[in-house]
């Protein structure tokens, strides 16, 4: 790393990524203890551009667990398969193999998602630590749902007002993921289908958003369901056009932080093994989605 980019000091501020949201913060090492200052001032930050990326970090699990719950109560991820087993908060994201088995979830995010929509309680923020990251390939596509929502027109925003939809883990989960076993009795009983309006507002901003997840979304309650996912498709084709998204190209040590209740994310392809990707993933557990 060049040298002036490890004497950057941290001034409170970040520097804006696209014109309408996602910082880049430099000159933090997150492997100490923040002040609560700083603490609030990433707080703040975060709210601001939604999506947050650290550069230069080298954290071990203990620190990067320690940041992730000054955010909210961690949340343990349902397939247990792709966690540490020393600690089951931080979920494995590869496409590297021990002994001819995958060492994390090497097929995850890879369509347009908020994670664990399919929750009561989705999650509020995920980080993401990228502590191998491919020199292409790989990247994580943000896209601005306040954004998006804003500039729906206007006769859109009156067919969605008022919808809910119902998200289904399982609902296209066989077809995403044909060579992970189907989910148990008892991991269906942690994920049954939820119900959460189409447009939420933001609990600490208050602003609205578009509330969407490919696959995730089974129906739209009162539709039926190919006239359901249809409009689904529609809304995350507006959602995701260039204007409304930021593409993430990892550095070794970028920590990404982003705000599920107004952007929606996915990865680009990684599993073609020409390099390695290798990433510890936490999560904080959000409210239940409000409508406006
Ligand atoms: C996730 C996710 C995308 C990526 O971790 O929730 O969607 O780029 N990851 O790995
Ligand atoms: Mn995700």
């Amino acid at each position: 790393m060049p040298t002036s980019e490890k004497t950057v000091i941290w001034a409170g501020t970040a520097r804006r990524l696209t014109p309408t949201f996602a910082g880049e913060i430099r000159g933090l090492d997150l492997s100490r203890p923040l002040s609560d200052a700083d603490f609030e001032r990433v707080r703040a930050l975060f709210l601001e551009h939604a999506v947050l990326v650290f550069r230069d970090q080298d954290l071990d699990d203990a620190a990067l667990l320690a940041f992730t719950a000054r955010f909210g109560p961690m949340d343990i991820h349902h397939l247990a398969e792709h966690l540490k087993k020393s600690q089951p908060e931080i979920r494995i994201l590869s496409n590297d193999k021990k002994e001819g088995e995958y060492v994390g979830a090497h097929k995850s995010g890879m369509v347009w998602h908020t994670d664990q929509s399919f929750k009561e309680r989705p999650m509020l923020a995920t980080f993401l630590l990228g502590d191998d990251c491919p020199p292409e390939g790989g990247d994580t596509q943000f896209a601005n749902m306040t954004a998006a929502y804003a500039a729906l027109p206007g006769a859109m925003k009156e067919r969605i007002d008022g919808l809910v939809a119902i998200h289904d883990r399982n609902f296209s989960y066989a077809e995403r993921y044909p060579d992970r076993p189907p989910l148990t009795p008892e991991q269906l009983k942690e994920v049954p289908p939820v119900s959460h309006p189409l447009v939420r507002r933001h609990p600490e901003t208050g602003q609205l958003g578009l509330f969407l997840a490919l696959s995730d979304i089974r129906d739209i309650e009162g539709m039926d369901r190919a006239a359901a996912l249809a409009l689904v498709d529609e809304l995350i084709d507006f959602a995701t056009q260039d204007a409304f998204v930021y593409s993430h190209k990892w550095r070794d040590g970028d920590l990404v932080v982003w705000d599920n209740r107004c952007t929606m994310h996915r990865a680009t392809p990684y599993n073609d093994h020409k390099y390695r990707r290798y990433m510890r993933r936490t999560q904080v557990r959000g409210d239940r989605p409000a409508a406006p």
